[in-house]
């Protein structure tokens, strides 16, 4: 069984768009006399040019990977968010599986903020390889929200010893699945005397120890393509807090995320970043890296930074193919379709069709679900899940 099985309320006219929409189909599907003020200013904006929005009041398919899993999955007409096959939006639980979730995590908040948290993730799966590539040792996570990247490093064998948030329900959500030697802390990093006590609490869980990795990803939203751009949002600034929490720390490894657009929208911030890391004598590397290709159901390209003290960092080997070679596409335009061999089905298959009011009631999963659905279950360690995909990779049973 597992919970969290609600999903945002939709208005008549929300009804009616996913009454039009196939699997797989989006706001093209619509009549053109649609009456609908968003749809029309889409349908304009896309044939003026400017980009096609085809996810936008899109449906998911059941055999295929689902797209970004944003923080809108509360609405219809900001992604694909529809349900493959049942006349609702994905509720909170299934987007923590098409972000690799596991089920143990519950999640804190009202919908909204669940949405927030799940789609402000870095999917644990994909966190844990990165941590793979990392000399497992001590960890502090900055930014840390869900704990998403957390989740993943731990797994990974990294001793996450504090996670640092300003929003108590997102540490709320991350208390729920930490090791117990692991502590949430709340502080406002943008605040100097908070980032002085956060520094504290990290050499206070350290105990003398010297720190492995300072991994973080500080807020997007001024940066990112989901939303509204703005350059001078005051958020932004938090790259820069980040960079000074390496000062401060001296970690023998970095771990920054952050959206794609970075390197446009957000060029000066990331040049500082990647300038003062290495005058701190880091060694550092920047890639586009593609969820799906590490096994995650969805197709969400991230950016990462990794440093080292000790010369270039290392990098995971992707474990899924993609049919477009695996660094291309770095740049902004179409979404990569990609040979996906973990696909919506398998992460949300054996979920019922209802959705819930009541986030904390219990709803029974289905027997027929996938390796992956097993592993988020709790019934395959993530050895077992890896041994399966390379089986699967290499044309074994
Ligand atoms: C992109 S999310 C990080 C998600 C996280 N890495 C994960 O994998 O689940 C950014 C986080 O920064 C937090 N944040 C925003 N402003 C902050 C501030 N001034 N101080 C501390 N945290 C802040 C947000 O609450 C949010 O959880």
């Amino acid at each position: 069984m597992t919970f969290d099985h609600v999903s945002g309320t939709l208005s008549d006219l929300d009804r009616l768009v996913i009454h039009h929409v196939p699997p797989g189909g989006n706001w093209k599907h619509l009549p053109v006399d649609f009456p609908s003020a968003r749809v029309r200013q889409i349908r304009a904006s896309a044939t003026r040019g400017e980009g096609s929005r085809s996810t936008y009041y899109g449906r998911l398919s059941w055999e295929k990977a689902a797209y970004t899993i944003s923080t809108y999955i509360t609405r219809p007409g900001n992604g694909c968010f529809i349900h493959p096959e049942a006349d609702r939006l994905i509720t909170v639980r299934e987007a923590a599986r098409l972000q690799s979730f596991p089920d143990h995590v519950r999640f804190h908040g009202t919908t909204r903020q669940r949405a927030m948290q799940i789609g402000n993730a870095v999917p644990p799966l994909l966190a844990y390889h990165l941590g793979t590539a990392i000399a497992p040792g001590t960890a502090v996570d900055l930014f840390a929200g869900a704990g998403g990247l957390g989740l993943g490093l731990e797994l990974a064998g990294h001793q996450v010893l504090l996670s640092v948030d300003n929003d108590a329900r997102a540490l709320e959500t991350l208390r729920s699945h930490a090791a117990t030697h692991h502590r949430a802390e709340q502080f406002d990093l943008s605040d100097p005397i908070e980032f002085r006590n956060m520094l504290d609490a990290a050499r206070m869980a350290l105990g003398g120890r010297e720190l492995g990795l300072l991994a973080g990803g500080p807020p997007c939203q001024g940066f990112s393509t989901a939303g509204p751009c703005r350059v001078d949002d005051p958020r932004n600034r938090l790259v820069l807090s980040f960079l000074k929490a390496v000062e401060e720390l001296g970690p023998e490894n970095v771990l920054f995320e952050n959206v794609p657009a970075l390197r446009w929208r957000g060029k000066q911030f990331l040049d500082e970043l990647v300038e003062r890391l290495a005058g701190l004598g880091y060694t550092s590397e920047i890639r586009i890296i593609h969820a799906e290709a590490y096994g995650v159901p969805q197709l969400r390209r991230r950016l990462i930074v990794m440093a080292s003290k000790s010369g270039s960092p290392r990098w995971p080997e992707p474990t899924h193919q993609l049919i477009r070679p695996y660094f291309e596409a770095d740049q902004p335009g179409p979404l990569v379709e990609s040979d996906v061999r973990v696909t919506v089905r398998d992460a949300i298959g054996d979920l019922p069709l209802f959705a819930r009011d009541d986030p904390d009631q219990s709803v029974p999963l289905a027997s027929a679900a996938s390796d992956y659905a097993r592993w988020l279950r709790g019934e395959l360690s993530i050895d077992q899940l890896l041994r399966s995909t390379d089986l699967v990779a290499h044309g074994g049973q």
